[in-house]
């Protein structure tokens, strides 16, 4: 597709995905002067859904030919310039491929490039290709002989189906019978799915994590800050792997000798790797990194914003969103402009009580108005619904992105806390130590 072409002035949007990071995207494409109409997916959040039109196809999902025609007729009918996919299922499923046009740009990459997030067995093989660092692994579609690998190599490693299981299907595991069940689990019991028809099997790594998130036009690298997740579901992160249970933007972590590296040696070489493999890599490529004492090194790639780290980073987005991911999917990202808020942002995560597990829907949620009136904060819906009666009601196992800016991590973490408390829904939790990780290393 042609580079240095002009944005146009005025571009009607589809926004595809319904949860907190679409519900961050949306509110910052919503404050670009550019914008036309915002068209939505079906059942956004409640939150998503104040801030666009709903499209009257099927986006999502394994779409029959059918719907595919009719919404690529729904995309030239209405106008649409650019589509903006949030969610790794669609990209896997080649929602690119049928949408992108001369005409009609679309931000994240082909079925091609997103095998990256969606086959961990090829990123792999990527990554040894082009000696990127990452933890030493093995692949198995044959059960046998994945558990004689655990046999054979004892200790603690890290099981994961290779597809994709929305950030739920990796087990760190302390002991070969741990890693053993949780084979079983993936590959006997699909768990996750086809996602567990193979898995890695790799050495567990020590260390503070970061996730470093790119904007990528097939050529061009633009390093956005710095983000640190916390995935699993309790204080002092214990206990089960979840999507994401809070995060925070920037991570004083990466400083800047790190980020120069992790540019040098992760992102250059993967951008070039794909190309040689013959994909244009136009959207968000996401470093999942290790921090260990030999350096960075991948824990996993993702080919799209991260949820929750899309919040703390929108709240801090400076410049015209739309412009910036257009220029992304049109292959002239050089020219667009835009920086950072100084402040930190730091989104917490409310949750239904039993997520990562099972947990109630349709539970009312009460004080959302008043913790937007604190000062620097903003609520971003994940998975909320409006009920018949125009309540705001739970819908998702995270509920709410509950983000604050402020001139330090601390006191973003420790008003995004103050913020939560202030709602309330039954069953309602979330951990208060995000960025505690870092604060006790500055203590
Ligand atoms: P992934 O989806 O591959 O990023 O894995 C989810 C989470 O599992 C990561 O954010 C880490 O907390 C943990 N994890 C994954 N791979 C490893 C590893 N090799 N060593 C230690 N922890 C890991
Ligand atoms: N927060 C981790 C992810 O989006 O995969």
């Amino acid at each position: 597709m042609a580079r240095n072409r002009r944005v146009p002035e005025k571009i009607n949007v589809l926004l595809v995905g319904t949860g907190g990071r679409e519900h961050a995207l949306a509110w910052r494409l919503s404050q670009s002067p550019r914008l036309g109409t915002l068209w939505i997916e079906r059942g956004a959040n409640a939150g998503l859904a104040t801030l666009g039109t709903p499209c009257p196809e099927q986006v999502s999902g394994t779409l029959s030919n059918n719907e595919r025609f009719r919404l690529g007729k729904f995309c030239d009918e209405n106008d649409i310039g650019l589509v903006v996919i949030g969610p790794e299922d669609p990209l896997a499923n080649g929602l690119t491929d049928l949408l992108q046009t001369e005409e009609r740009m679309v931000f994240g990459p082909t079925a091609a490039g997103a095998r990256l997030e969606a086959d961990k067995g090829y990123a792999k093989t990527l990554m040894r290709s082009a000696s990127v660092p990452t933890a030493d692994g093995r692949t198995f579609d044959n059960h046998e002989f994945a558990r004689t690998y655990i046999q054979q190599r004892g200790g603690s490693c890290v099981v994961k189906a290779a597809g994709l299981a929305a950030g739920k299907g990796v087990v760190v595991c302390q002991t070969p019978e741990e890693a053993l069940a949780a084979v079983d689990h993936i590959m006997d019991d699909r768990a996750y799915g086809d996602a567990g028809a193979s898995v890695v099997i790799e050495e567990r790594l020590e260390g503070q994590e970061l996730s470093v998130l790119a904007l990528v036009d097939g050529r061009t690298i633009s390093v956005l800050d710095p983000c640190q997740d916390h995935k699993q579901v309790g204080e002092g992160d214990v206990g089960p792997n979840t999507g994401g249970m809070g995060a925070y933007c920037p991570t004083p972590l990466a400083r800047r000798e790190l980020m120069a590296d992790v540019h040098r040696d992760i992102l250059i070489p993967t951008v070039d790797a794909l190309r040689r493999d013959g994909v244009d890599f136009r959207g968000v490529l996401y470093a999942g990194l290790m921090l260990t004492p030999s350096g960075p090194k991948v824990l996993e790639f993702n080919v799209r914003f991260g949820d929750p780290e899309c919040q703390p980073l929108m709240s801090r987005f400076q410049g015209d969103l739309i412009e910036v991911l257009w220029r992304t999917a049109a292959g002239c990202l050089s020219d667009a402009e835009f920086d950072f808020d100084g402040r930190t942002a730091c989104t917490v995560v409310l949750c239904s009580e039993g997520y990562p597990g099972d947990y109630s829907k349709g539970r009312v949620i009460e004080g959302i108005a008043q913790a937007e009136k604190m000062d620097g904060v903003v609520v971003f819906h994940s998975g909320t619904t409006r009920a018949e009666d125009g309540t705001v009601v739970t819908s998702g196992g995270r509920v709410l992105g509950v983000t604050a800016l402020a001139d330090d991590l601390r006191t973003a973490r420790d008003r995004a806390n103050a913020a939560c408390d202030l709602i309330d829904f039954e069953g309602a939790f979330h951990r208060r130590d995000i960025g505690d990780r870092v604060l006790q290393l500055a203590t």
